[in-house]
């Protein structure tokens, strides 16, 4: 047997075990620890902002992120799915890297703190231009979301704030590309398994097809920023 053979076995091996070990993870949203106490503790919006100018680096002082999808936005984003969100990369239940060491106790933190920012990124008013898809499918991406999507993010890809379904609407088209395909693929390892079951049917056009659809859906006018809007804490 080849040296390239037995190496190959043994990263399958880790795969394998690694994937064991998921499945015995508790179930979708049952983390309980530092989420569930973030979730009733009252938030402080002045330590809310000192703890985001850390995240500012990435997600941009308006909490807009990038339209190349690099980094999401986060402004608009519901409390509980911050919550859940920023919980579930500090326990690695949702691999992200490049925020992992900015995200830590060590650095922002406790549950309180996990409370104080998520507080303050929900407040943030969304960016009124975010990044769009080609727009050339919108039709099928209007029917697939109708049938596939609505009864958990909602009519509009307003999500449900109680049931830690997120905001979609108005968000960068290429992290939402990014992230459904990490979903459909099992790669996001916190996906709600119901949602996971609905996209398994689809195809990669489909998917820029949906997710076209949703970048362009509108937020209401009351949480949008105007064009050109700067976050006046940062000043
Ligand atoms: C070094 C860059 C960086 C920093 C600093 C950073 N983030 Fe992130 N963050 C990212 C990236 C990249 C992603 C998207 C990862 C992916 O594609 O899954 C992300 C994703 C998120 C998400 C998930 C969004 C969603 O729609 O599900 C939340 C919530 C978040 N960040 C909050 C924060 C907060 C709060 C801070 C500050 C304490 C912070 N981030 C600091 C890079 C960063
Ligand atoms: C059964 C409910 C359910 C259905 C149906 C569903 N989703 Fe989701 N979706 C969720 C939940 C819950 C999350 C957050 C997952 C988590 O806990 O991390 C999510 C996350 C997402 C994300 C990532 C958002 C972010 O900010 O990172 C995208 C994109 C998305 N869904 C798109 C869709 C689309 C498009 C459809 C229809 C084709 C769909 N979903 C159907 C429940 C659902």
């Amino acid at each position: 047997m080849t040296a390239t053979r037995l190496l190959h076995m043994a990263a399958t091996a880790v795969v394998a075990a690694t994937l064991a070990m998921g499945g015995a993870m508790a179930g979708w949203n049952e983390s309980g620890g530092e989420q569930e106490e973030a979730l009733t503790l009252k938030p402080d919006l002045e330590n809310g902002l000192e703890v985001y100018e850390v995240c500012a680096a990435c997600h941009m002082p308006e909490g807009w992120g990038m339209e190349d999808g690099t980094f999401p936005q986060l402004a608009g984003q519901h409390k509980n799915v911050l919550i859940k969100q920023l919980a579930d990369i500090r326990a690695l239940n949702r691999d992200n890297p490049t925020m992992y060491p900015f995200a830590l106790p060590k650095s922002i933190g406790g549950a309180q703190a996990i409370a104080d920012v998520a507080a303050y990124i929900a407040k943030l008013p969304m960016n009124p231009q975010p990044g769009v898809g080609p727009g050339t499918d919108l039709a099928l991406g209007e029917k697939l979301y109708k049938e596939n999507c609505v009864r958990c993010h909602a009519e509009n890809g307003e999500g449900i704030d109680e049931k830690y379904y997120p905001r979609i609407q108005g968000q960068h088209y290429k992290y939402l590309v990014r992230q459904f395909e990490w979903i459909r693929d099992g790669k996001r390892r916190n996906a709600n398994p119901d949602m996971v079951k609905q996209i398994q049917g689809f195809s990669d056009k489909d998917m820029q097809a949906v997710m076209d659809y949703v970048s362009r859906l509108k937020p209401p006018d009351k949480i949008l920023a105007p064009v050109g809007w700067e976050n006046p804490d940062f000043d």
